[in-house]
C-alpha cells in the first residue's frame, strides 16, 4: 500500500486526479467510481479539467435499493449532479435501485463488471471500515450482492436525508472480490471520523471484520488521507 498524506481534501483530489490522468494517458478505459463526500474534490477537478471522458466507461460501486434515479438521495442523482451532467462518459453503469428482480439485477451488474475490467477504482471508506456498502462480515470472495445496511452506516448516511427513517435499509453493491480485481485502487479518506478505519485498514490484521483491510493484499493501492485521518497511524 502506498500512503499519501495531503494537506487537505482538495490537495487529495488533485493527487487522485493526477493518477486518473496518467492512467488514461496509459490506456485506462474503465473507471470505477464511488459516491460520498470524499471523492467530491476529485470530481470537481475532473469537471473543470480539459480531460475528455467520452471514450471512457464508468462503473459505480453501489446504489440504494428503492430509490429512483431522479431521487435526490440516489447515487444516480449524485453522480449526474457532480460529474456526468458536466462530463459525460461513453457509458456510465450504476446498479438499478428500482430493479423488480434483484437476482437478475445482481447478475446483470456482475456481467457488466466482468465484461469491462476496471482499470482504476476510486474508493472511500466507511467509519466502520466498509468499502462501497460491503459492511463488516462481508465475505472477501463476494461479487455483486444485496446488502442490509448496518445501523452505523444508516446513522452516518442520515446526514444526507431529512430524517433517519428515510435512509434506505438495503443497497445493491459491487462485491469485494470485484473491487480487488481492479488493476489500480485509489482510496480517499479525510477527517477525524476516519481515523480508526484508516488505522485498522493499514495496520490491523486482514480480516472480514474490516472490509478495507483486504486492500493490504492488492498489488497497487494508493491511500490518500489528510493529516487528521492519518493521525492514529504509527
Ligand atoms: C457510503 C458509500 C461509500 C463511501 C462511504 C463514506 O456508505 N456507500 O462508498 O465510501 O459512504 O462516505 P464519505 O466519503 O461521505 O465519508
Amino acid at each position: 500500500m502506498k500512503l499519501m498524506i495531503t494537506k487537505n481534501n482538495i490537495e487529495g483530489g488533485d493527487k487522485a486526479f493526477e493518477i486518473i490522468k496518467n492512467g488514461m494517458a496509459n490506456g485506462a478505459k474503465v473507471l470505477g467510481l464511488a459516491t460520498g463526500s470524499s471523492p467530491l474534490p476529485l470530481y470537481s477537478k475532473m469537471v473543470h479539467s480539459d480531460l475528455d471522458f467520452s471514450d471512457i466507461f464508468s462503473i459505480n460501486l453501489d446504489e440504494y435499493y428503492g430509490l429512483a434515479p431522479d431521487n435526490k438521495q440516489s447515487y444516480h442523482y449524485f453522480m449526474q449532479q457532480h460529474l456526468f451532467d458536466k462530463k459525460p462518459f461513453k457509458h456510465s453503469y450504476i446498479p438499478n435501485g428500482l430493479a423488480k428482480n434483484l437476482d437478475e439485477e445482481v447478475k446483470r451488474y456482475n456481467k457488466i463488471i466482468e465484461e469491462n475490467p476496471i482499470d482504476i477504482q476510486i474508493l472511500g471508506i466507511g467509519r466502520n471500515g466498509h468499502i462501497a456498502f460491503n459492511e463488516p462480515g462481508t465475505p472477501f470472495g463476494s461479487l455483486t450482492h444485496v446488502v442490509e445496511l448496518s445501523q452505523n452506516t444508516i446513522k452516518a448516511n442520515s446526514r444526507f436525508f431529512d430524517k433517519i427513517e428515510d435512509v434506505p435499509r438495503k443497497a445493491i453493491c459491487m462485491g469485494i472480490k470485484s473491487i480487488m480485481h481492479s488493476k489500480k485502487i485509489v482510496l480517499l479518506a479525510f477527517g477525524k471520523a476516519k481515523q480508526d478505519a484508516i488505522k485498522a485498514m493499514i495496520e490491523g490484521p486482514v480480516t472480514e471484520k474490516v472490509p478495507a483491510s483486504i486492500l493490504q493484499d492488492h498489488p497497487d493501492v494508493t491511500i490518500i488521507c489528510d493529516p487528521l485521518a492519518a493521525d492514529k497511524l504509527s
